[in-house]
């Protein structure tokens, strides 16, 4: 499943990155199979089609609101805390409606040409190549721009014409108005409250989505995916969700984000590995979350009255 996702990520700076490191020959061999790729019969969407179904237990009517939402091709943003299950969600959206996604991971170094494509240089001349965003748009994909805010204001203004009524994406270096494919549909994730006043996305944006609220599921249902996904029993998984509540309790009094889901799973994986409750839940929930002793010291006594 994890391996499924990365290969399924775009991220421009570990594309650029990478593509910095590699040496020249390699690069021209990657340019001709691209271009290969994209010539006509060739499913360019095939590494981004989601083959089997995701683990997804739904927490309220989410899945139904998608949906609806897919079907009338509402933008959507999923807003809510990390590790609370949004990428999870919309890999499962994306399988359950049978379409491929194509997920960007945004940063702030990420330009409009990341997102909307550029032309390069091949043994042949220049040729255009599609980013993401227009081969999501061009062929019918779920486009997943996760983690949008961390992407400059001028970078997020391309969705714009492709966020309303015209669905279109200008290709301006290329001269090209590409009109979205009717599959595609744009979804954006949301921390809420980690924004800055420099760091948010204008209203005209936001304006442009439908939003679906994230949270942690309630005890039980949090407890059968923390089983689910770790490995380990549900009598363990419920005493890792009673920790998980206790410290969501001192979020603002000392903790700055309360304890997600995924380090409950890290927990639990640790667990079923062999590791003893107290080291594991020291390694995967108390000490990367805080540096102030006092607060590790709350933490921890809230593990050892489970535990
Ligand atoms: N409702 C759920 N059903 C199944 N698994 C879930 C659910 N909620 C959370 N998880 C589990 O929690 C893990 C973290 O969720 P996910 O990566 O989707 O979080 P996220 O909200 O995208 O976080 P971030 O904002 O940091 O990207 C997932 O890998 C999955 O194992
Ligand atoms: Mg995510």
């Amino acid at each position: 499943m994890s391996n499924d996702f990365y290969a399924r990520t775009y991220s421009p700076r570990q594309d650029a990155l990478a593509r910095a490191a590699r040496p020249q020959a390699q690069a021209q061999a990657l340019l001709r199979q691209t271009a290969a790729s994209s010539s006509p019969g060739t499913d360019l969407l095939a590494p981004h089609r989601v083959h089997s179904e995701p683990y997804y237990r739904a927490v309220a009517d989410e899945v139904e609101l998608y949906e609806a939402a897919y079907s009338v091709r509402m933008p959507m943003m999923l807003k809510g805390p990390t590790g609370c299950g949004k990428t999870r969600f919309v890999e499962y959206m994306a399988w359950k409606l049978d379409k491929p996604l194509i997920t960007v991971a945004c940063n702030e170094d990420m330009t409009a040409s990341d997102l909307v494509g550029r032309h390069l240089l091949d043994a042949n001349g220049t040729r255009w190549q599609d980013g993401p965003l227009a081969v999501a748009a061009r062929h019918g994909a779920i486009c997943y721009l996760d983690e949008v805010v961390e992407a400059r204001q001028d970078t997020t203004v391309v969705i714009h014409p492709l966020t309303d009524a015209r669905r279109v994406l200008p290709l301006e270096k290329k001269g090209e108005l590409l009109q979205a494919h009717p599959d595609f549909q744009i979804v954006i994730s949301y921390n809420p409250g980690y924004q800055s006043l420099m760091k948010d996305l204008k209203q005209s944006t936001k304006q442009r989505f439908g939003a679906l609220d994230f949270s942690y599921p309630e005890h039980d249902t949090e407890a059968e995916i923390v089983a689910h996904e770790s490995g380990v029993g549900l009598d363990v998984a419920k005493k890792l969700v009673h920790i998980g509540e206790r410290a969501r309790n001192l979020k603002g009094h000392g903790l700055d984000e309360g304890l997600s889901t995924r380090m409950l799973i890290y927990a639990g994986s640790l667990i079923a590995q062999g590791v003893p409750a107290l080291a594991a839940c020291r390694v995967a929930l108390v000490r990367p979350i805080t540096d102030d002793p006092d607060m590790r010291d709350a933490l921890d006594s809230a593990v050892t009255t489970y535990f």
